[in-house]
């Protein structure tokens, strides 16, 4: 990323003010070297994204790559594009222009469903949950390949489906069991409390054993208690193999869990660098204050 005919240095920060278009090449050369020794490919690269609404740029030209086993953070001032971008990467909206790479492919051609069966599961700011479901409804209502799915099946291979459907609610009593919502498990999903349905979220995302999943703004609303909480179940996950994305404007949060920060600022890359170099990053700074 670096020009070498200037006098920059060579450090990540510095690196992202090249051009976008050198970024994405850059990105795009890696993912095409997969099997490369020694070359650890980025488990999602995204670059050159575009995004307009009407007249207004939400995303410029913005690129993010998420190391596979890494807690990467997405930061940025209200209204930065941090959750346009994730739509972007989850194909919730279709870019104007740019591509997303997952495990090494393209997948602007999937459907979100399909990116998610893929391994890649996204949480929503505002917590999405069946209210008038249990909770544990609601798990098992993200299983995914399930025997019962297919008409024919449900006549002829009754035991089948009901010994999946068996397994599916113990691996669920085990995900609301860590997340402390075991006791919960029957109640309306609707008498959970904010931060409550954000693990249910973040739970519930589990049950399709993904490998990448990104969270938008999972402390935000959540209790001090809640919050800690939140970040030990991250952690556990994260050693356990699982990759996550985060956007959140809570900077303990980013600095406890995250090995990587982008930033972006206005739709555009702002820096990225470890959370201690984005604290003291004078860009960053200035575009937090400037809000
Ligand atoms: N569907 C949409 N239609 C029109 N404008 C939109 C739409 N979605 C987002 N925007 C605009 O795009 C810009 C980026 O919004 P976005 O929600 O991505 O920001 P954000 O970084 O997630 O902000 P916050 O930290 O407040 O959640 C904002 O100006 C927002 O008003
Ligand atoms: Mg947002």
């Amino acid at each position: 990323m670096v020009d070498e005919s200037s006098n920059a240095p060579p450090d990540p920060i510095a690196a992202i003010g090249a051009p976008q278009e050198q970024n994405l090449a850059e990105i795009l050369s890696e993912v095409e070297a997969v099997g490369s020794p020694g070359l650890q490919v980025p488990l999602l690269a995204a670059g050159g994204l575009v995004k307009h609404f009407g007249g207004l740029v939400a995303i410029d030209h913005a690129s993010i790559e998420v190391a596979k086993g890494s807690i990467t953070g997405l930061i940025g001032p209200n209204g930065a594009g941090k959750t346009t971008l994730f739509n972007l990467l989850s194909n919730f909206i279709r870019p104007d222009k740019g591509r997303v790479l997952f495990d090494g492919e393209p997948i602007h051609q999937l459907q979100p469903y399909q990116i998610a069966q893929q391994g890649m599961i996204r949480t929503f700011q505002v917590a999405r949950v069946l209210s008038r479901l249990s909770v544990l409804e609601n798990m098992l209502l993200a299983s995914q390949h399930q025997t019962g799915e297919n008409f024919w099946n449900t006549w002829f291979k009754q035991k089948q489906i009901a010994a999946e459907e068996r397994q599916q609610r113990e691996h669920a009593m085990t995900i609301l069991d860590s997340i402390g919502l075991v006791h919960m498990a029957h109640e309306y999903a609707g008498a959970l409390s904010g931060g409550q349905r954000k693990l249910l979220e973040m739970g519930r995302a589990l049950m399709s054993h993904p490998q990448l999943i990104l969270l938008d703004e999972p402390a935000a609303g959540v209790n001090p208690t809640l919050i800690n909480q939140i970040c030990d179940r991250i952690l556990t996950w994260n050693r356990e193999g699982l990759t996550f994305l985060i956007i959140e404007h809570n900077m303990d949060v980013i600095m406890s869990l995250c090995d990587r920060v982008w930033v972006l600022a206005e739709g555009r890359n702002l820096a990225v660098g470890t959370p201690t170099e984005i604290q003291t990053n004078a860009q960053v700074l200035e575009a937090y204050l400037g809000q």
